[in-house]
């Protein structure tokens, strides 16, 4: 007797009708018409089940926080550092909890099961760091929280920038951030690539800076970080997070640029939201799209993951943290609509992802994980296009969230049969 048994669902990978067996917190087994018997059996005929949705980069402590004090009124990222700044006197251990618990449960119940949060340490009280250390123990359980040593103010640039990065990594947080194009010279955030660089080698910690976060051609820390990369030898375990400026870039130095971070095993993540909002604001017309190289840097072998980035903080008053969400948007800014490109936009938010952050049991394959979405729509691209609802969402071969099947009715004679918007694409 297995614990969970799926019927006749569709995959990622485009297998159709096939059966999920779940035992013991993993998948046992998946193919056609597979006979056991199950204590709980879920029938979705014609349903996609993907792995869940994995958020790359994300802002917990400062997440449903918008309007405190006050809010953006120019919708800048300039502004929105200044809100946050002047947020930050009045933090609370509690405050920042209560705020990212009832996120982690929006992201649950969206389909999310793993999110890599940057957290401000600029605060010389570090209440965010030991607030999302409590978070992340706390639901460990339900959802995989990695955390991010963010000088948002600086590493340099911050009086305690560097001090404080050192005592958040002491205390617990996972990985190793950055802002190089903060700091006050572009020699100095070189440098400080470098030095965090080597602290993530030294400590055998994972990198991932903001790295030009601007409409600036000549911001190219970028070229910093895959060089440091591949000079410490950490291929694949550093992340180069919105690389924005590289949608202005030189043509020429951009096609130089894709090969070193193809090399260095550097991983992207975009943030489509965001920075189609927060980028380009200073132009007339025409205006920047600002989101980074995502279809040319697919194409030259880099692994591109979507992150949300933000939801109702001071960046960015919009957002129910839904990764379809962000792959639909990021699909249209990247001109991605060609089949295999809407593929490639649902792998940016599941299959990429998980690669980014190094999560381990992510699949759909027998001893995988039995982490998995149930989707009100038959195809990855269907699922985009509908921004699908999360009928089931499983974690460990257990149902953490349900949501009903929407079906609208028509309402007009002759009584038409009830509607639905799913479709394949051929
Ligand atoms: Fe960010």
């Amino acid at each position: 007797m297995i614990d969970l048994l799926i019927r006749q669902v569709n995959l990622p990978c485009g297998r159709r009708n096939v059966d999920i067996a779940i035992h013991e917190g993993r998948i046992l087994e998946v193919g056609p018409n597979i006979k056991a018997e199950a204590h709980q059996v879920l029938s979705h005929p014609g349903c996609l089940v993907t792995p869940p949705f994995v958020d790359s980069h994300f802002h917990m402590d400062s997440t449903l926080s918008v309007g405190q004090p006050r809010l953006n009124d120019s919708g800048t990222l300039l502004e929105g550092i200044s809100v946050w700044n002047e947020l930050k006197p009045d933090l609370t251990v509690e405050a920042i909890k209560k705020r990212a618990i009832e996120l982690c449960h929006w992201s649950i119940a969206r389909g999310t099961l793993a999110i890599r949060s940057h957290v401000d340490v600029c605060d010389d009280r570090l209440l965010a760091v030991q607030a999302l250390l409590e978070v992340r123990k706390e639901m460990q359980a339900f959802i995989d929280l990695q955390l991010v040593a963010f000088p948002q103010d600086g590493y340099y640039r911050s009086a305690t920038g560097k001090q404080n990065l050192l005592r958040a990594l002491d205390m617990g947080v996972d990985v190793v951030g950055g802002i190089p194009h903060f700091e006050r010279t572009r020699a100095s955030g070189d440098r400080s690539v470098t030095a965090l660089c080597e602290l993530a080698a030294d400590r055998g910690l994972r990198v991932d800076m903001h790295c030009d976060e601007n409409d600036d051609p000549l911001s190219q820390h970028i070229e910093t970080l895959a060089y440091e990369t591949h000079r410490l030898g950490m291929q694949g375990r550093v992340t180069g997070s919105h690389l924005t400026s590289m949608h202005s870039m030189d043509n020429f130095h951009a096609s130089k640029l894709l090969p070193l971070i193809r090399e260095a095993g550097v991983h992207v993540v975009a943030n489509p939201l965001i920075n189609i909002t927060l980028q380009g604001r200073q132009d007339n017309y025409p205006k920047r799209r600002g989101m980074t190289r995502v279809k040319e840097m697919l194409n030259a072998g880099i692994n591109v993951a979507f992150g949300h980035d933000c939801v109702m903080d001071p960046w960015y008053s919009m957002g129910s943290h839904d990764m379809l969400e962000v792959a639909h948007m990021g699909l249209h800014v990247g001109h991605m609509t060609g089949v295999d490109e809407m593929r490639q936009a649902f792998s940016a938010v599941t299959y990429n992802g998980a690669h980014a952050l190094g999560l381990e049991g992510y699949g759909l394959n027998p001893g995988d994980n039995a982490d998995l979405v149930i989707l009100q729509a038959s195809t990855p691209i269907d699922a985009l296009r509908l921004r699908a609802a999360r009928l089931e969402v499983i974690r460990r071969g257990k149902v953490l969230a349900r949501t009903s099947a929407s079906l609208p009715q028509l309402l007009i004679t002759p009584a038409p049969t009830p509607v639905s918007f799913s479709r394949d694409l051929m």
